[in-house]
């Protein structure tokens, strides 16, 4: 009797044990390895904040950075600084491309300002660069990586990406997906009435990785330009009183005002938040698969991103297209998250 019941108990705490294991396991498995490249740019920042202060499902293995909103010596100094305020040092910074794949650089000083970052005072950073190319990481990082174990969030021009597939087309083999901020289909652009800024900034760029097959995901201005801030908002943010929720509210203040202006709407986009938002809460959002063609031809319509939401032509469905979000849901998550650094 005795004896029986030990081997119950013993069984019961083998299988809690197993239980716990198994839990553990599948946290470990959700958690994300992610390569953020990127032009920080005032949300790119936000962006980057949000990722590092999501640890438990997002394993930020490096950031690196390219030329885009401002030339590539100010967007690497504004991802150290994002990296610094989250307080997370360990993460290596590579910059990459200064310059288009093909197209004359343009940049979006208008709305980001001189230094790329609005509404704050910017500083070098205490820690530098990381030795070496961000697009050498990209290869070596995805050539040794597991099959298909790696994302790629691209917040801005794709062009560090696109010279890593050109030099190295077998990388595809660890990267899991690529998501995507840039294009516009029903919204209409943001650089030209038809193009968005990363689309026209660098399109033989976004060819290339649209043409190599890899699992791609969209988050154009059709949902970022239904998240928008608003007073309350913006109040939530800063309400955390700490000085993450200080710098984004005088970031996002400064930064919305100039598309408010131009669209005549009562708050602005925050569009590369919304990848991370996406990564982390794929439920705020909603979408579906389409064919995507880019195009890269001279004349009106250079940089635009056709979407083929109605499978009118009854094409390849190459991408999955970001068409709607909670915007609610992204400002409590990205105010939640805020609320966790210094
Ligand atoms: C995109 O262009 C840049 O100015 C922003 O950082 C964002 O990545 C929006 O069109
Ligand atoms: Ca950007």
């Amino acid at each position: 009797m005795h004896t029986s019941r030990h081997v119950f108990v013993h069984l019961i705490r083998s299988v809690a044990l197993l239980a716990i294991l198994c839990a553990t396991a599948v946290q470990a498995a959700e958690k994300r390895d992610l390569i953020i490249d990127t032009d920080p740019g005032a949300d790119d920042v936000v962006a980057l904040l949000l990722a590092l202060a999501s640890p438990e499902e997002l394993n930020v293995m490096a950031i690196t950075t390219v030329a885009g909103n401002v030339r590539i010596d100010k967007t690497s100094r504004n991802a150290r600084l994002a990296r610094e305020w989250a307080g997370r040092e360990e993460v290596p910074v590579y910059a990459g491309a200064g310059r288009p794949l093909v197209r004359t650089p343009i940049y979006a000083e208008n709305i980001h300002g001189k230094e790329g970052l609005p509404g704050v005072e910017v500083h070098e950073p205490k820690k530098g660069l990381a030795e070496g190319n961000a697009v050498q990481y990209l290869v070596e990082t995805l050539r040794n990586a597991a099959p298909h174990s790696i994302t790629i969030a691209m917040l801005g021009p794709q062009t560090n990406l696109a010279l890593a597939l050109v030099q190295a087309p077998e990388i595809t083999q660890g990267i899991k997906e690529v998501v995507v901020m840039g294009g516009a289909h029903f919204n209409g652009g943001n650089i030209t009435p038809v193009a968005e800024f990363n689309l026209y900034a660098d399109p033989d760029a976004a060819k290339v990785v649209l043409a190599s097959g890899v699992k791609l995901t969209y988050v154009p201005l059709d949902v970022t330009h239904k998240i928008l801030t608003s007073d309350q908002r913006l109040k939530q943010i800063e309400a955390l009183n700490n000085q993450a929720g200080k710098r984004v509210g005088s970031i996002l203040n400064e930064y919305v005002k100039a598309d408010m202006v131009h669209y005549g709407l009562p708050g602005g986009p925050v569009h590369d938040a919304s990848v991370i938002a996406w990564l982390l809460k794929p439920e705020l959002f909603s979408g579906r698969q389409v064919n995507l063609v880019i195009d890269s031809r001279e004349g009106p319509g250079f940089g635009q991103t056709v979407a083929d939401w109605y499978d009118t032509l009854g094409q390849n469905k190459n991408v999955f297209w970001v068409e709607n979000g909670d915007a609610q849901g992204f400002f409590d998550l990205l105010t939640q998250r805020l609320g966790r650094l210094k």
